[in-house]
């Protein structure tokens, strides 16, 4: 019967599809439930369940030697790490600076462009500089959020604005996660903690018409304020308590920058939070508490918006290990019985499998080499801490770093095999607070400075660490399999009932490995960095892989060394979506060739040391993209390399103006003269370091 349904409307879909590319599939709760009919992929992580995980078996380990290009096309964006949808034969993708584009799947061809010029209304907050990581679906509409912080609703067959809201309260935030949808409600969370004083929070939206239905803080405000009915209760009963009572003179952070779960079996929402504002402790909470619900997942009555329970990953978050990460559902045995559990690989390093009903832990393993914890202690589900982790006594170098063992790179989940498919980064970073000025927080807004610990700008080597595809059982918290890949910013996995583990990497390779045993079975070289997350569908029975390449972006792109001897350049590197099928046969367009970039000589230029120096501390406003020590990952043109900074007129010129915020180069127009001529010796020092270090 169902099926019948189903053919039903695949037959109007196609022909409504030559005529208008209007959707005739409702997407709903029911659809975004269905784990079985893999035609669709509807929702940032295809269903409710938050899996990644396709059910169409027709590419799968034994066909996959034929999967081939069937189109690509580049688009006209910066950033590209992000994950598309696909509905009734159309390609979503919401890229860069959230330019939306429909796509034809079997063609390639482009339906409509929209672009929500968040660039250009962001001003400072362009400066945080992510771009848009996915968008959602429902009922015939598009939504996604702007770095300047709208939520909008767009008409599927036609990229017109059905409308917008602003969602932001405070100066400091901005937007680069997919929002959510369900029961007819659009949830957006937003970031900012990491650069500001800023509170953490999520909005549900009436998907229909923009207007709010509630709104949960998630850490406490000022104290004996109240100022939203469904969080205060439960931040008065149980979050303050683990705070001082001036802490939330910093903000307190909390953000839910990534992952929200909707789970349909119990009508709730839960929300992966993130670190705390500053991330140092002793400035952020001097009392030292938990900070609740830093850190934690927290689930909620997802038609009010009421707390129901939390799991903290982190208490008294120091090192950003944001839990801010995929939250998958399962239903996997425990103890010989079915339990309905989340799967989450928070940055802590640590995987743990939570009751959904109870929020209580059931195990928690190291997922990789971790040292800021011994375990999980089984009983009270806190980590058991390892000595002088808090930098009490000066700087610790720990694992994982500050970029986590996993990061937002999306984790996929194959009921088939029963694994979890985890990009983990094996990488130290020191923390130390050093040098601060522990008077009160006084933060650069979206600038990564002064979070509380010591901020440095130096180059990361090109070994500085190593990425490891992990397969791994919930049910044993055991590893299934492990491979080592290269470099340390490569996509998020998608996992197929075929058989398939599909991932992209830095190094500019699309691999397809063997999900029960992670054999190698297929690789497409894409010429340049593909690091967007995977998504699978069929359109008239046939099916597709959809992912986008093109130069690394967010904060895992602006890595240095490590991430620029791939050689992707900001430049001249496309901005690509590719889609795969079996049998197809398209060429790759023209792609420039991969190489690192070869500093600027400017001999003419007489470095003064002292200006230099100074000028590696105003650098912070530019790390983020442009990469540490001057060394760009891929995010933004190499700045070592610009003829620009030839001179002061022009470079100044450059910072001042907004001819390039379009293409995310933000304005700087409060910078001195001093700052600016500070900057300059500072790249052309560091460019003059590199040429010789050749020669
Ligand atoms: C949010 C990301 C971001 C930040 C932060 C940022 N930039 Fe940029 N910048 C870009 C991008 C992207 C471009 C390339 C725009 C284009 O495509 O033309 C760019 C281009 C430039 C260029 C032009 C290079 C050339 O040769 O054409 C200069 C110079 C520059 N940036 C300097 C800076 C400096 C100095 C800072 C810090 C004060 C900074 N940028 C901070 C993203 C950023």
């Amino acid at each position: 019967m169902r099926k019948n349904i189903w053919m039903g409307l695949a037959l109007c879909v196609w022909t409504s599809v030559t005529l208008a590319a209007a959707p005739a599939v409702t997407v709903d709760n029911k659809l975004l439930a269905d784990e079985a009919d893999g035609r669709n992929w509807a929702a940032y992580g295809r269903t409710f369940g938050e899996g990644h995980y396709s059910p169409l078996t027709q590419i799968n380990d034994k066909t996959v030697q034929r999967l081939g290009l069937a189109w690509s096309l580049d688009l006209d964006v910066t950033n590209m790490q992000t994950t598309p949808l696909a509905v009734d034969g159309v390609v979503y993708l919401a890229a860069g600076y959230s330019i939306v584009h429909a796509v034809d799947a079997r063609s390639g061809k482009l339906l409509w462009r929209y672009d929500s010029k968040s660039a250009e209304k962001a001003g400072k907050a362009l400066r945080a500089g992510w771009g848009v990581r996915g968008l959602a679906f429902w009922d015939g509409h598009v939504f996604v959020g702007t770095q300047d912080g709208r939520l909008l609703s767009l008409v599927a067959g036609t990229g017109k604005l059905a409308w917008e809201v602003q969602t932001l309260n405070q100066e400091g935030l901005f937007i680069s996660g997919a929002p959510r949808v369900f029961n007819g409600l659009v949830l957006i969370g937003n970031a900012g903690s990491d650069f500001a004083p800023v509170r953490g929070y999520v909005t549900a939206y009436d998907a229909k018409t923009g207007k709010q239905a509630w709104r949960f803080f998630v850490v406490p405000g000022k104290p004996g304020v109240a100022d939203n009915a469904v969080s205060d209760k439960a931040l008065a009963d149980i979050a303050a308590r683990t705070w001082g009572k001036d802490d939330w003179q910093h903000g307190g952070g909390g953000q839910v920058w990534n992952a929200m779960t909707y789970d349909p079996e119990l009508n709730r929402v839960y929300l992966g939070t993130g670190s705390g504002a500053p991330w140092n402790w002793k400035l952020r909470s001097p009392e030292k508490g938990d900070n609740l619900f830093l850190a934690s997942v927290v689930a909620l009555d997802a038609t009010t918006g009421q707390y129901l329970w939390h799991y903290q990953t982190t208490p008294g978050d120091a090192w950003d290990y944001d839990s801010a990460t995929d939250m998958t559902l399962a239903t996997i045995p425990v103890n010989g019985k079915p339990r309905k559990v989340i799967l989450h690989a928070p940055k802590n390093g640590f995987f743990y499998v939570i009751d959904r009903e109870s929020g209580k832990l059931i195990s928690a393993e190291k997922l990789g080499k971790v040292t800021w914890a011994d375990r999980v202690d089984a009983v009270t589900g806190r980590p058991v801490e390892s000595g002088n982790i808090r930098y009490e006594k000066g700087e610790v170098n720990l694992y994982p770093s500050f970029l986590g063992l996993h990061a937002w790179p999306p984790q996929s989940y194959s009921p088939r095999t029963g694994l979890v498919y985890i990009p983990t980064l094996e990488v130290a970073s020191g923390f130390s607070d050093e040098g601060v000025d522990k008077s009160p927080w006084k933060p650069l807004l979206y600038t990564p400075s002064y979070s509380g610990l010591t901020a440095g700008t130096t180059d990361v080597p090109e070994e500085a660490g190593k990425s490891i595809l992990v397969a791994w059982d919930p049910r044993t918290q055991k590893a299934a399999w492990k491979i080592e890949t290269r470099g340390i910013s490569n996509g998020g996995t998608l996992a197929t009932a075929g058989n398939l583990v599909f991932q992209g990497h830095a190094d500019g390779k699309v691999h397809a490995y063997a999900a029960d045993t992670g054999r190698d079975l297929w690789t497409f070289a894409a010429g340049q960095a593909v690091t967007g997350v995977p998504i699978s569908y069929s359109v008239d029975g046939k099916q597709y892989i959809t992912l986008t390449a093109g130069p690394l972006t967010g904060v895992a792109g602006g890595f240095g060394s490590v991430s620029a001897q791939w050689g992707t350049n900001a430049r001249i590197h496309p901005r690509r979506l590719m889609t795969f099928a079996l049998d197809a046969k398209t060429p790759l367009p023209a792609t420039p060739l991969t190489a690192r970039i070869k500093p600027l000589a400017a001999p003419q230029i007489k470095v003064d040391a002292k200006l230099a120096e100074a000028g590696g501390a105003a650098y912070i406003r530019c790390v983020t993209c442009h990469g540490p020590g001057a060394v760009a990952g891929g995010a933004a043109p190499d700045l070592r390399a610009s003829a620009l900074l030839l001179s002061h007129e022009s470079f100044a010129g450059l910072l001042r103006s907004n001819a390039l915020v379009s293409k995310g180069m933000p304005q700087f127009d409060d910078l001195s003269d001093q700052q600016i001529e500070q900057l300059r010796h500072y790249v052309r020092q560091k460019a003059n370091e590199t040429l010789a270090a050749k020669r």
